[in-house]
């Protein structure tokens, strides 16, 4: 395999065409699970060497999952009715949200990620200068650049979520599935509208997060979509909306996070009560661990390589290597932040749903994940909760 001296010796073209190969082999060789390799491997060149979610063009991805039906119409999950009753109660509508307030990403008083997310002494000790708009310019392009992901992901869950809902045996939590899809088609609505109306700016969705959808959307299995969707990429969600919320003095924004929030705990809740029986009582002890594989893959995608790239390559191509930009970004105090938080809505809800057994926590403790894990999962916290939590902070 290509070390990375060799890889930063290379002339700078030659470097940009060979590291996506570089990262696709790092990735599938790194879990020693053949069958997460064998699911895996595929999304992985999809998205990191062909790039099909950056063509520009629509992507169609075969699905191929088993649509049930039940004709008895059972009562069969009281909490999930319950979370059906509240999801239909608590259903708002994007229009009125304050839409009249300018937004200038630009104005530090109204800034949405604050100046110290990024350590701009680093860099400038690295040998790039920014004046002090180019400072808040780069600050605003990260905000632009999360806040795309986020659209990105939303359109993931809304497809995955209309999957689910057909797949899952469960006739209640069919029904909560429908408000949910209604929830994720809200969610892409607003966030693209604030981008599109607010921010004027959208970034291509990243190339790690299009390899979690691809692998997720295109597998048989409920319970991996399930996993992936609602577990891994929402949890992981909720967190980082949690963050921006914190942080941002954009009002507009702060209205639209908290709306989201609230739908969100419900989502995550719904994953963790369909998966907890699921991979205890249902699944062989085999293929429990590969989901517990899968997780743990997915989990170190979202560490290692959601470093905002795609701002990289506006920036700083001509200036620094991508590893270093890695280095700098995941050194950086936002980031930082993002990922306590992420791990810590993340963690414990693998812990809830019996993926986080003492064969998996080694490597999570080398990971540095570990000191997540003692948390209160989905099951133990309301939107409302989250959110009071988030203002007492
Ligand atoms: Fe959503
Ligand atoms: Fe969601």
């Amino acid at each position: 395999m290509i070390s990375d001296k060799v890889l930063d010796n290379l002339p700078q073209e030659i470097r940009r065409r060979v590291e996506p190969y570089v990262e696709a082999v790092q990735l599938m060789t790194q879990t020693s699970n053949a069958k997460v390799l064998r699911s895996m491997a595929p999304s992985a060149v999809r998205g990191l060497i062909l790039q099909r979610g950056k063509q520009g063009v629509p992507t169609l991805m075969p699905s191929n999952h088993k649509v049930y039906f039940d004709w008895t119409y059972p009562n069969d999950q009281p909490e999930m009715r319950e979370l059906y009753t509240r999801a239909k109660e608590q259903q708002w509508n994007g229009d009125d949200l304050p839409w009249h307030i300018d937004v200038d990403p630009e104005n530090p008083e109204k800034q949405i990620l604050s100046r110290e997310f990024m350590d701009f002494d680093a860099l400038r000790a690295s040998g790039i200068r920014l004046t002090n708009l180019e400072e808040r310019r780069l600050n605003s392009s990260l905000a632009s650049w999360m806040l795309s992901q986020f659209l990105h992901g939303e359109q993931g869950a809304l497809f995955a979520a209309a999957q689910v809902t057909e797949a899952v045996q469960f006739f209640d939590g069919k029904l909560y599935g429908a408000t949910q899809v209604v929830d994720e088609g809200r969610h892409v609505e607003v966030f693209h509208r604030y981008l599109d109306t607010k921010m004027n700016k959208l970034y291509q969705i990243n190339d790690n997060l299009f390899v979690i959808i691809d692998s997720l959307i295109q597998d048989s299995r409920w319970d991996v979509k399930f996993l992936g969707m609602q577990i891994m990429v929402e949890g992981l969600a909720l967190g980082a909306f949690g963050t921006m919320y914190q942080m941002t003095r954009e009002p507009l924004l702060k209205e639209l996070l908290k709306m989201v929030i609230q739908d969100e705990a419900r989502h995550v809740h719904y994953g963790v009560l369909a998966l907890r029986d699921h991979f205890r009582h249902e699944l062989s002890e085999s293929e429990r661990q590969e989901r517990e594989d899968w997780a743990f893959e997915v989990a170190l995608l979202m560490r290692n390589r959601f470093l905002s790239f795609e701002v990289y390559e506006e920036w700083f191509e001509h200036k620094m290597t991508r590893k270093e930009w890695a280095g700098f970004v995941t050194a950086s105090p936002g980031f930082a932040l993002f990922r306590q938080v992420m791990f810590n809505r993340l963690m414990p809800n693998l812990r809830e749903i019996g993926l986080l057994t003492d064969r998996i926590k080694p490597h999570y403790q080398r990971a540095g994940l570990m000191q997540y894990a003692d948390g209160r999962s989905a099951t133990q916290l309301s939107g409302d909760q989250m959110i009071a939590e988030l203002d007492a902070a």
